[in-house]
């Protein structure tokens, strides 16, 4: 029988705390014993060099790697002081709490609206109403509501790419997650996008524990109050993200953050 992961009472508090956190694709080690604690009611970023574990560190945080072939994670990673990966536990009701927003936009292929309806409906959620209001709020927190109020009912796929962004955004909303992880989430957005993605992130900041990764240290000095600089799977450094900026203690932090590092 699953486990449920107990609810925090102080949801929007909620931190996770990776422990000498490893992860392995057959012999290929991608983290290495990643110590990293994620704060509540704040922007984390995660930097470093393409291939270097970004991807893998925000799968790790919603075991999204489970169903990856020959994919090993080791050590704890703690939610709210709870271990996802200890025996028991209900993966489904874990990522709902920990929402991942992929580094490409993955629409489903059906209406907009369905694509939002999309988790509470999985989660059993039949009364018409609430989905209506659920997907409105979700769509409207996305900074989305006025883009597609009136085309609810057309394919999510003739959306703009940073509409079907903020549709993925919106639909990890919808099932009203504590924890927000976010790949890239502009990598394909213009200026305009990337602002309005960049304000949903400052919004959400006061409810929800978010952490994005991104490749803009412009972007990274912009949203978050912590970065992580990680480097061929090892966390090299993390801090306040000014302090980071300012005057981060390892030369590589230093090279990364200035745009000198060369891989
Ligand atoms: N499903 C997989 N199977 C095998 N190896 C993988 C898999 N996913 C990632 N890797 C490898 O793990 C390492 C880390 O990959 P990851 O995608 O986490 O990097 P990243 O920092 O997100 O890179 P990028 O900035 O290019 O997105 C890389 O060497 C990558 O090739
Ligand atoms: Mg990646």
């Amino acid at each position: 029988m699953s486990e449920a992961i107990p609810d925090s009472s102080a949801r929007s508090e909620a931190r996770v705390e990776l422990r000498a956190v490893s992860c392995a694709y057959g012999s290929r080690v991608a983290l290495r014993s990643v110590d990293l604690t994620v704060a509540g009611r704040a922007v984390s970023a995660i930097v470093g060099p393409s291939g270097c574990g970004k991807s893998t560190l925000l799968r790790v945080l919603n075991r999204m790697n489970d169903g990856v072939d020959g994919a090993k994670v080791t050590g704890s990673v703690l939610l709210d002081g709870a271990d996802i990966y200890r025996a028991g536990v209900d993966v489904v009701a874990l990522r709902r709490r920990v929402g991942l927003v992929f580094q490409r936009p993955a629409v489903f292929a059906m209406p907009v609206f369905d694509n939002v309806a999309y988790g509470p409906r999985a989660a059993g959620q039949r009364d018409k109403r609430t989905i209506t209001r659920l997907v409105e709020s979700a769509l409207r927190r996305a900074a989305l509501w006025d883009e597609v109020k009136d085309r609810l009912d057309g394919d999510a796929s003739a959306l703009s790419l940073g509409q079907q962004q903020r549709l993925c955004i919106a639909r990890a909303l919808a099932v009203e997650p504590e924890v927000l992880l976010l790949d890239e989430p502009t990598s394909a957005l213009d200026p305009g996008a990337t602002a309005r993605v960049e304000d949903l992130l400052a919004e959400l900041r006061r409810t929800l524990a978010i952490v994005v990764v991104t490749h803009s240290m412009a972007q990274a000095a912009r949203v978050s109050q912590t970065v992580a600089f990680l480097d061929g799977g090892a966390l090299v450094e993390c801090g306040e993200t000014r302090a980071m900026f300012t005057r981060p203690t390892d030369k590589r932090t230093q090279d990364f953050l200035s745009g000198r590092y060369r891989s």
